[in-house]
């Protein structure tokens, strides 16, 4: 199932927020409705994000009447921070709306029909690559998988976050393609339950063997033996290999950590943010208390309570046994290893 695909000048989107239950398409035809589904999360996941940030982008720039190059830029330009604005921590939507915009500054086309078109044709290219980067990371990753694997994976970083096959459930893909015994355990990560909504959805048509825990299960799980790696997927690493994920990703860390279970963060170059190089740079996003207290719309906790709701955590990358990217497997010290992969030199 796409997680978006482009029809006739409207982006479909897979709403998320109804999976399991349903699957159905939002139709986008206007750069707000895609800024809306982001932050709905009726798409969510970085790789994912980035995409439609930049399918978001060649539909605000069909909206654009100005004729001459420089006001088309300008506006295009406006129309790229509203869609940034939308959600503060994936480095993937920075990145996209970024390649979107070099793009169209190095296009030497004075005619702003043909800048829109070769912004719908960037847009397309950054969905396409993004499954090719999920394919390379599955390959390099399958190979830190042993023959037998019960793997620990939190909220989804499979293809509902991506073009395609996922970043950490791409890998744990590959490795069953390669014949190996794997297993899943998905964390159901609350608030909002991506793994137990759409991780859980996603191993059943998989056919990928999966058992559901609560959050609060993953300590007791790893002191009973029954994990064998983690791996996470990331919204933003740092130069130093500090990864932001979903929250709950750093009690994981520290729970391996404790048990002495491998954790392996899958994350493709374009969620490496070479820009900063620690953790505590990263912007945090907080979302709607409502999210706490409330579970599918019945509200679970009283009225009043004070409520703090971080979407993301920071897990340093001294916690983090290597960094599975579509250049290559990153090894500590980050701040080495990661630029070594963007030199191209690994
Ligand atoms: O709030 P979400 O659902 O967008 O959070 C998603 C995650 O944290 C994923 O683990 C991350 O984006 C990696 S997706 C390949």
């Amino acid at each position: 199932m796409d997680t978006m695909r482009w029809k006739q000048g409207c982006l479909e989107i897979l709403d998320q927020t109804l999976l399991p239950g349903r699957a159905e398409y939002i139709n986008c035809d206007r750069h707000k409705a895609v800024c809306d589904a982001i932050c709905r999360l009726s798409v969510r996941g970085a790789p994912a994000i980035g995409a439609a940030a930049a399918y978001g982008l060649a539909l605000g720039a069909a909206e654009i009447e100005a004729e001459d190059r420089a006001g088309f830029i300008v506006a295009v330009e406006k129309i790229a921070a509203d869609l940034a604005a939308t959600r503060p921590t994936a480095v993937n939507l920075k990145w996209g709306l970024d390649r979107m915009l070099g793009m169209l500054r190095k296009h030497s086309a004075v005619d702003t029909g043909l800048l829109k078109e070769a912004l719908l044709e960037e847009a397309h290219a950054v969905y396409r690559e993004d499954l090719e980067s999920n394919r390379r990371m599955g390959a390099f990753g399958q190979a830190l998988v042993p023959g037998k694997a019960a793997i620990l994976t939190h909220c989804n970083a499979g293809a509902l976050a991506t073009a395609g096959l996922g970043t950490a459930l791409g890998v744990i893909r590959a490795a069953r393609d390669a014949g190996k015994d794997v297993s899943v355990y998905a964390g159901e990560t609350r608030p909002l339950l991506q793994g137990a909504r759409l991780t859980a959805w996603e191993m059943l048509r998989e056919k990928i063997p999966v058992t559901l825990i609560t959050d609060n299960m993953a300590g007791y799980l790893m002191a009973r033996r029954k994990v064998d790696l983690v791996i996470v997927g990331a919204d933003r690493v740092t130069a130093g290999g500090d990864v932001a994920n979903k929250i709950g990703t750093y009690g994981l860390a520290v729970l391996a950590r404790e048990h002495g279970i491998p954790f392996y963060v899958a994350a493709p170059m374009s969620t490496i943010d070479f820009d900063i190089t620690s953790g505590d740079q990263i912007p945090i996003e907080e979302r709607d208390p409502r999210e706490v207290t409330h579970i599918a719309d019945v509200r679970v906790a009283p009225a009043g309570v004070n409520v703090w709701n971080p979407a993301f955590d920071v897990t340093p990358g001294s916690m983090v046994t290597a960094i599975i990217t579509d250049r290559g497997t990153a090894c500590p010290p980050y701040a080495e290893s990661l630029a070594n992969l963007r030199r191209g030199s690994f």
